[in-house]
């Protein structure tokens, strides 16, 4: 299929998906969003197909967030509509991918990077990636799943401290904190997650799907998905919402009422 916003390479029988707006550091506009919908899609459906990479264009960033210029305009339905679309089209559907779906982050995942990232049957990541959840300094807070798939990686007290202070930490501290499966150098980042798919590959389809239901229905209830996405759309309903998007596309510090 031809994108607009993404490549995609068929090697191997490994699906590399690339995403391809590296000024803007690769953020996930709509369009973005429907297109990685449609190539999860090619990747359910088409048989070539038996696993997937997901990264991001350049050395900088693998993906910044969400696309704040999209914000502005938000209210409080449009911005619960908005983290649904992406959940269902996207990150829940590349958590149950019968097919592994493996992120390699080679710079910023920040934001809906991280989500997407943690999405992901799991993390390979260079020495130059960045991870954190900063909506709060947009008045936001998560709403592509981070504040439920953060917390089961690195658990509760961790992520309340993350996604409160939205501080960046380095790919190591991602290893540390059990987010990440391995740091390698940026150079080698792709061959590490191909060398490990190549494995993977190897193994009965079947059971790798089952491996992946099963160790996704390990404690787990959804509720706190859908309970996320109200509070994310609520948060636009807010002046602070406003202020925190409007102050970030004026490269301004945002000057928060909590109004
Ligand atoms: N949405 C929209 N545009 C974004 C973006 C985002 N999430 N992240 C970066 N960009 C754009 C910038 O506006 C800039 O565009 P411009 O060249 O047209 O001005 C371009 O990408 C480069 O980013 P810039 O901020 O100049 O790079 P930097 O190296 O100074 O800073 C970051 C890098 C990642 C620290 C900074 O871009 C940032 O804080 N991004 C937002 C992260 C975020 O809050 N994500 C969560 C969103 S919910």
């Amino acid at each position: 299929m031809n994108y607009q916003t993404i490549l995609t390479l068929l090697e191997n029988n490994i699906f590399i998906i690339t995403i391809n707006r590296p000024d803007k550091l690769n953020a996930l506009n709509k369009t973005v969003i429907e297109e990685l919908g449609a190539a999860i899609n090619e990747v359910y459906n088409n048989p070539e197909i038996k696993s997937a990479i997901i990264t991001g264009a350049g050395e900088k960033s693998f993906v910044a967030g969400a696309d704040i210029s999209e914000f502005l305009t938000l209210d409080a339905t449009a911005g619960e509509a908005l983290a649904r679309r992406g959940q269902e089209l996207v990150f829940d559907k590349i958590e149950k991918s019968p097919k592994p779906i493996i992120a390699a982050v080679n710079g910023f995942a920040l934001g809906g990077g991280c989500e997407l990232a943690l999405a992901c049957h799991f993390i390979i990541a260079s020495e130059q990636a960045k991870f954190g959840q900063p909506e709060v300094n947009l008045g936001l807070i998560p709403g592509y799943g981070g504040t439920q798939r953060l917390t089961q990686l690195v658990g509760k007290n961790r992520a309340m401290q993350y996604i409160m202070t939205g501080e960046i930490f380095s790919a190591n501290d991602a290893l540390q904190l059990g987010m990440v499966n391995k740091v390698v150098v940026q150079t080698e980042l792709l061959n590490e997650a191909k060398k490990i798919l190549a494995i993977i590959n190897t193994k009965a389809p079947l059971a790798i799907a089952k491996v992946i239901e099963t160790i996704n229905n390990f404690d787990h209830t959804h509720q706190g998905y859908d309970y996320e996405i109200k509070k994310f759309g609520e948060c636009f309903s807010t002046e602070d919402a406003k202020e925190g998007a409007s102050a970030f596309l004026e490269k301004r510090k945002a000057n928060f009422k909590g109004k």
